[in-house]
């Protein structure tokens, strides 16, 4: 795990974009997991001006989404299906089916969540996946409790993921619904590479538990320090909590003077 500590939440935005626009550049045909959240859309708008000014191609790209609230139509504001075409479909100029979301709103959403996760395999797998962290640690909608060989499935969201995301729903946490679709961690643990982004003092605890925590269902995302590439760019309220970040930024600092590198 590389933990890139910026000074603001911008210049984390910035840099954590410009790997995945290097990542898409390398690959055309790129399988890019996408996450929802406020954190996520510095990097969608960092790869929007790539695409714009700079030629950037994506018409090859394949997204997947992370999750999807269960009962939600797909036409509500806050359903991730308009989230992401917002945020990523509409600016990116993809094709509608270049972009994937799991169903929330059928009449069997553990079926759909079946048929999601072998989507992803039958796409051959996501190369890269974004990914921000909740303030309980989640990553997806994968709550604390969750099993870290998790697949596509519903689950029941958190009553403070819910308290968290009633902001979306005019500040009422009924409003939110109570289930969702979320790739599980085992299905997060598959990709090629995973970017975490997140900023802001309130998800420092998060993070620390996630960088220098045991690995544990107590904060889901600590399971990325299974995953043998993943890349974690946050501001400094984000890393107030990290017991080694001297090192880290020793680390970062020394990069370029690796051979080969
Ligand atoms: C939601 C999403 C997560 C996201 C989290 C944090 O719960 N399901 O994927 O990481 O929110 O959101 P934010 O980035 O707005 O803090």
């Amino acid at each position: 795990m590389d933990v890139v500590i910026s000074p603001t939440p911008v210049s984390a935005a910035s840099q954590a974009g410009a790997k995945v626009a290097e990542a898409i550049a390398n690959n055309p045909r790129l399988v890019l997991g996408v996450a929802t959240g406020s954190s996520p859309l510095g990097i969608y708008e960092y790869v929007r001006r790539e695409i714009e000014e700079n030629g950037l191609d994506v018409s090859g790209i394949t997204c997947f989404a992370l999750d999807e609230y269960v009962g939600l139509p797909e036409d509500h504001p806050e359903s991730y299906h308009r989230v992401v075409a917002a945020t990523v479909t509409g600016p990116w100029g993809l094709k509608p089916e270049q972009v994937h979301v799991p169903a929330g709103n059928t009449g069997d959403p553990r079926q759909a969540a079946l048929d999601y996760d072998q989507a992803i395999k039958d796409a051959g797998g996501v190369d890269l996946q974004i990914v921000g962290i909740g303030g309980n640690g989640h990553i997806g909608f994968n709550e604390p409790g969750s099993s870290l060989g998790s697949r596509t499935r519903v689950k029941t969201l958190h009553p403070r993921t819910r308290e968290d995301n009633a902001r979306f729903f005019d500040g009422d946490m009924n409003a939110v619904p109570i289930h969702c679709v979320t790739q599980g961690i085992g299905t997060i643990l598959d990709a090629g590479s995973v970017v975490m982004i997140a900023s802001g003092e309130a998800k420092a605890d998060a993070i620390s538990k996630m960088v220098e925590g045991a690995v544990s269902s107590n904060c889901p995302a600590s399971a990325l320090q299974l995953h043998p590439h993943v890349l974690v760019y946050i501001d400094d309220a984000a890393a107030a909590d990290l017991q080694h970040r001297d090192y880290y930024d020793f680390a970062v600092a020394n990069a370029d003077k690796l051979p080969g590198a």
